[in-house]
This record gives structure tokens, C-alpha cells and sequence, in this order.
């Protein structure tokens, strides 16, 4: 197989409520991760009183990073995409100074990454935000907290100006739509209009940090991050194809929005039909104008959209609600796998925007049993990423600009949806279980070498 360029960045991605853990230390408020034991579908649970949450330990990162680093290294990584926890920089979200602890622990993560060559991505807010703001000032809904927001970007920018050229915003902005408390900080009972006040309150937010980040750290890059929800027509019936461009258009307004600063008219029209009012600004609409400089995103699945109501009905499946593809294998959670979408993606991305991309989420969420050894001999990881990354290659042959790629979960780590360990993507393996037994000790999955070789070979060790 082809090269990929040797600039080309490999290396993986997690966040901080899926991994850290410590969730009461250094001085750390509660998010609205922690008062979401069962995940971001799940219900919320005020934390009083002994309440389990597989997140509290999570995969213990917070304390273990270093040998997790040096895993991370030895199989080449170039690059580690983290979240910061906005709550262990402002515990409540309101406050004027930060918490000086928080503070030191990105600190001393980000020297550790240095110390084996690898950069640091990070994102600002992944699926989590201080949970006092929910409660006190509504969310996002509440204009104040673009202002909290932007206080706690600048701090960190500002603070790590040396030590990170590479951010993020918001993790997959258009996954609110499905999961507005995570997304948004909306609480039950809110409707249409309330999300899309809030998204718009975020896009804002979105264009001033990137404003900040330019100005206070010249020689970094910042992009957004979306949820490639690519879907296909499920035939070719005119309406089908309509349906599947105004669903395609539910997200890839974010990027719209974020890559060419401003309101796109079929979102225009979209409110107008629906009722929907959002309050726009002339000052907002002038700060959207800031655009990324690059726009990354996450694929794990493409789905079908048909324009039938009652067939729509029936079939819709998984949380994105698609129709599932007759043409597809699905992984046990029912995602579906499709590689050569990750290629129609990557162009249809940089046909729209022509912004470099970087892939910062794939991989194959599975349960891995250890066998007689204790050895994970994940082959069906293994060919999932091997047939991703080779539809990669493809897509930068076809013209398309690539910075990197960072597999999901390079270590096992708490599933997002529904807060489980069980569901495991990572290279390394993490004697961790759903009840929360377990010793927490890393071991090395077949895959782990697979992953080494490819770097190793900047891709030329994947079978095409
Ligand atoms: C993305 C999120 O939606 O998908 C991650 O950015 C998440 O946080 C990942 O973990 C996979 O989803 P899940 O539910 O399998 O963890």
C-alpha cells in the first residue's frame, strides 16, 4: 500500500469524563457528565448520598497517565487528542479566577506528552460543562455562559500557549440535536426552539474562542468538531434523495456555520417553516465571520434516510435514527460499517469547505474476551481500522487535504451513550468491568502491534 505523507499525524483520542476519573479531586466541581451515571441518553441523577457511576474511577487516567503515555509512545503516536474538564479549571462555571490545581494537572499531562514527542490536541468542552450553570443559569440557552466559556478558553490559552498548537471547540456541536442536556445543557421539557437558541448561543461562543485563540496564540490551529453523520438515500426516489439532503444539511449546518460564517438559507428557511425564533444579533453575525482553520470530525457509521413515512417509522434503528443499510455489516451495537463512506465523507467535506480535515474519532467499539493466555486477539478491530485507514489513503489520492488521524479510544475507556466499559475500543486493555471490578492494569492487544507497524511504516504495512 501507498505511503501516507511522513508529516501525516497518527495517534488517538478520549476525553476526560471517559477516562480521568477523579471526579472529586483537585478541587473539581460536578459536570453534567457526573450526574449522568448511565451515559448521555441516560437519566440524571443528583449526586447525593452513595450513587454509583462507572465514570467516577473511569480508567483511573487522572493518576496513571504516565504509564498510559508511554504505551501511547511505543506504539509511535505523533499526536493525543485529551479534553480538558472545564470544571477542574472553573469548578461551578461562574467563577472570576481559576482553580490553580486543575490548572497544574494540564500542566504537568501536557510536560509528559513532550517528554515522548507527542503533541497535545486539545479539546475545550467534550459532552460535559460545569453542571451549576444547568442548574442556575439554564445552559446554553442563557447567553452568560458564552462569557463564561470564553473567560475558561482564554485562561487555558493563555496558560498553555507553549505546550498545545492544536484545539478544538465543542466535541460533535451537532449532537445536540439528539442529546441536548450533554450538547447544550438543556433540561427535559425543552423544545425545538429552546436547542437551536442554545446551538446558536454556542456557535457564537465557538467563533469568539477561535477569535482568541488567533490572537493569543499565533501559531496554533484551531478547528471545530463534528459528527460526520453521513447518510445515503435508501433508494433512488427523487423524494428519498431530497429527504437525504435536508438530513444531511440537520449537520453539516454546524459546519456551515463554523467553516463559512453564517447562517446557511435552507436553516433559514428550516426556522421560518417550523416557528422556530432564534435571536441573532448584528454583533453575532459578525463574530460567526470567524471561521476554523480546519475542520475535524468523527465516522463510525453512515445509515439510509427514505422519504416513507410508515417504512420511516418501522425501521428507524440506532440513536442517530437512521435507516439501517441492506448493503452493511453492523458492529454489535448495531453500527453499521461502512469504510468507503469515510471516503465519500472526507471528499464531500473538502469539496464543500476546502479546509483541511482531520479525522479525530474511528474505531470499532466490541467486547474482547482475553483468550487461554490472557492475550486480546482483536482481528475484527484490526480489519475494521485496517479497511478505515485504507479508504483514507484513497480519499487524500483523490485530492483530498488530511492533517491526521486519531482512533477513538486508543485505550479501553466509558462509552459516551451509555456508560459502559464493556464496549471497548481501545489498543490497550483495561482490566476493568461494567460492575467496576477489576484491577485497572493495561495490557497490549493484538491490535496494539498492528497499530505500532502501521505508524512505523506511515502506513504502508495496510493490506488495500
Ligand atoms: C463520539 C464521542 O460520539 O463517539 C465519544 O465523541 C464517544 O465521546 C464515541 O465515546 C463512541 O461512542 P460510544 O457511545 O460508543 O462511547
Amino acid at each position: 500500500m501507498k505511503q501516507f505523507p511522513t508529516d501525516f499525524l497518527w495517534g488517538g483520542a478520549v476525553a476526560a469524563n471517559q477516562v480521568e476519573g477523579a471526579w472529586q479531586e483537585g478541587g473539581k466541581g460536578l459536570s453534567t457528565s457526573d450526574v449522568q451515571p448511565k451515559g448521555i441518553f441516560g437519566d440524571v441523577t443528583e449526586r447525593k448520598g452513595h450513587t454509583f457511576s462507572l465514570k467516577d474511577v473511569a480508567i483511573d487516567f487522572y493518576h496513571r497517565y504516565p504509564e498510559d503515555i508511554a504505551l501511547f509512545s511505543e506504539m509511535g503516536f505523533g499526536i493525543l487528542r485529551v479534553s480538558i474538564a472545564w470544571t477542574r479549571i472553573f469548578p461551578q462555571g461562574d467563577e472570576l479566577t481559576p482553580c490553580e490545581a486543575g490548572l497544574a494537572y494540564y500542566d504537568e499531562l501536557f510536560d509528559e506528552l513532550a517528554k515522548h514527542g507527542i503533541k497535545a490536541m486539545v479539546t475545550l468542552s467534550h459532552y460535559e460543562m460545569p453542571w451549576h450553570l444547568v442548574t442556575q443559569y439554564g445552559g446554553w440557552s442563557n447567553r452568560e455562559v458564552i462569557t463564561f466559556f470564553e473567560r475558561y478558553a482564554k485562561v487555558v490559552f493563555k496558560r498553555y500557549a507553549e505546550k498545545v498548537k492544536w484545539w478544538l471547540t465543542f466535541n460533535e456541536i451537532n449532537m445536540s440535536l439528539h442529546a441536548p442536556l450533554t450538547g447544550v445543557g438543556l433540561q427535559d421539557g425543552c423544545n425545538e426552539s429552546d436547542v437551536y437558541q442554545a446551538i446558536h448561543h454556542q456557535l457564537v461562543a465557538s467563533a469568539l474562542v477561535v477569535r482568541a485563540c488567533h490572537l493569543l496564540i499565533p501559531d496554533a490551529k484551531i478547528g471545530n468538531m463534528l459528527l460526520g453523520g453521513l447518510v445515503y438515500p435508501l433508494t433512488c426516489q427523487p423524494n428519498d434523495v431530497f429527504e437525504t439532503l435536508q438530513e444531511n444539511r440537520k449537520w453539516l449546518f454546524f459546519g456551515d456555520v463554523q467553516c463559512r460564517g453564517a447562517y446557511p438559507g435552507y436553516m433559514l428557511r428550516y426556522f421560518r417553516d417550523k416557528g422556530i425564533d432564534v435571536v441573532i444579533t448584528e454583533e453575532d453575525k459578525h463574530i460567526l465571520k470567524q471561521t476554523v482553520d480546519f475542520i475535524s470530525f468523527s465516522y463510525y457509521m453512515t445509515g439510509c434516510v427514505t422519504a416513507d413515512k410508515a417504512l420511516n417509522k418501522k425501521i428507524r434503528g440506532n440513536i442517530l435514527n437512521m435507516v439501517p443499510n441492506p448493503h452493511l455489516q453492523a458492529s454489535e451495537w448495531g453500527w453499521q460499517i461502512d469504510p468507503v463512506g469515510l471516503r465519500t465523507l472526507l471528499n464531500e467535506l473538502w469539496d464543500r469547505y476546502q479546509k483541511p480535515l482531520f479525522i479525530v474519532e474511528n474505531g470499532l467499539g466490541a467486547k474482547d474476551q482475553p483468550d487461554e493466555q490472557g492475550q486480546i486477539q482483536d482481528d475484527y478491530r484490526i480489519s475494521y481500522m485496517n479497511d478505515h485507514l485504507v479508504q483514507v489513503r484513497e480519499a487524500m489520492e483523490d485530492g483530498v487535504d488530511v492533517l491526521g488521524y486519531t482512533s477513538w479510544g486508543p485505550i479501553d475507556l466509558i462509552s459516551a451513550s451509555k456508560a459502559e466499559i464493556g464496549k471497548r475500543y481501545g489498543f490497550i486493555y483495561v482490566d476493568r468491568q461494567d460492575d467496576g471490578s477489576g484491577t485497572l492494569a493495561r495490557t497490549r492487544k493484538k491490535s496494539f502491534y498492528w497499530y505500532q507497524e502501521v505508524i512505523r511504516t506511515h502506513g504502508a504495512s495496510l493490506k488495500a
